[in-house]
């Protein structure tokens, strides 16, 4: 079976369990999953019982897609990404979002916990993603190209669309946080990384690290969906403060968060959809 019938078959599975289209998806990053379970009139699946859909085994992952309603626009929810870092092929790591496009998606909100390079952030700030560098050492494009699916050789000049870097930074100004715009650079991990490789980054003009979101961007716009990139900065960059890092501090921060995270999602994702 080729990716796209396997796609067709996970989108057929969700649309016998629930018919709603979803004009939005948004996919919760570590230790944010919480937001899944403000959604309206929720149909939940586990990632288990989609078909093709890989498992996910982190610590601060729930690993179900909710279809519901964030106010007045039809959303699917993905609580819980798959990670490349646990060994999985990187097309299983964007399979989601490609169901999401087989479902009718328009727009993706990408969310994820990263480490803080640029010096004016603060662990709990949020950083709206203006662009990416991809030093993960892969591609989720690298194989042979279904022309249904998109382009050979896709554009990526503008990844983050520029009006929904817009809505986030609005929706950040009218809870009273900070609305930085940074570029997100990606890894593969597990680990962290060294304090000699976050100097190179920072020189290289990143502004957060991370272990996620990128594979999914560069899929989803492979298929034209807009995209919407939200960085919750859940600690500083090795080095740049004098303990060290632990996934613990990860979820720790998103627990701090979660309630401003929740009001802002609340407030864009409506906006996302228009
Ligand atoms: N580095 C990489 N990934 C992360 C970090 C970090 O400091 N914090 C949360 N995810």
């Amino acid at each position: 079976m080729d990716l796209y019938e396997r796609i067709a078959e996970a989108a057929g599975y969700i649309k016998a369990a629930d018919p709603r289209t979803p004009r939005v998806g948004v996919v919760l990053g570590s230790g944010l999953g919480e937001f899944a379970e403000t959604v309206a009139d929720p149909t939940a699946m586990a990632f288990a019982d989609i078909p093709h859909f890989k498992n996910v085994g982190v610590a601060g992952h729930a690993a179900r897609l909710v279809l519901g309603r964030v106010g007045r626009a039809t959303v699917a929810v993905f609580q819980g990404r798959i990670h490349y870092y646990e060994g999985h092929d990187i097309a299983d790591v964007v399979f989601p979002v490609r169901v999401l496009a087989g479902l009718g998606g328009q727009s993706l909100l990408l969310t994820n916990a990263a480490g803080g390079l640029n010096r004016e952030y603060r662990p709990g700030d949020m950083m709206v993603i203006r662009d990416h560098i991809n030093l993960m050492g892969v591609n989720p494009l690298r194989g042979p190209n279904d022309d249904r699916l998109g382009p050979r050789f896709p554009d990526l000049s503008a990844v983050y669309d520029p009006a929904f870097q817009d809505v986030l930074a609005a929706g950040l100004a009218e809870i009273g946080r900070p609305a930085h715009r940074g570029v997100y650079l990606a890894l593969s991990g597990p680990s962290y990384e060294t304090p000699a490789e976050i100097r190179m980054m920072a020189a290289l003009g990143a502004d957060a690290v991370g272990m996620s979101t990128v594979p999914e961007a560069i899929a989803a716009r492979h298929m034209g969906m807009r995209v919407a990139g939200l960085s919750c900065i859940s600690n500083l960059a090795a080095g740049l403060a004098a303990r060290a890092l632990t996934h613990r501090e990860v979820l720790e921060t998103g627990e701090k968060v979660k309630g401003d995270f929740i009001r802002l999602l609340t407030l864009a994702i409506p906006r996302l959809a228009s």
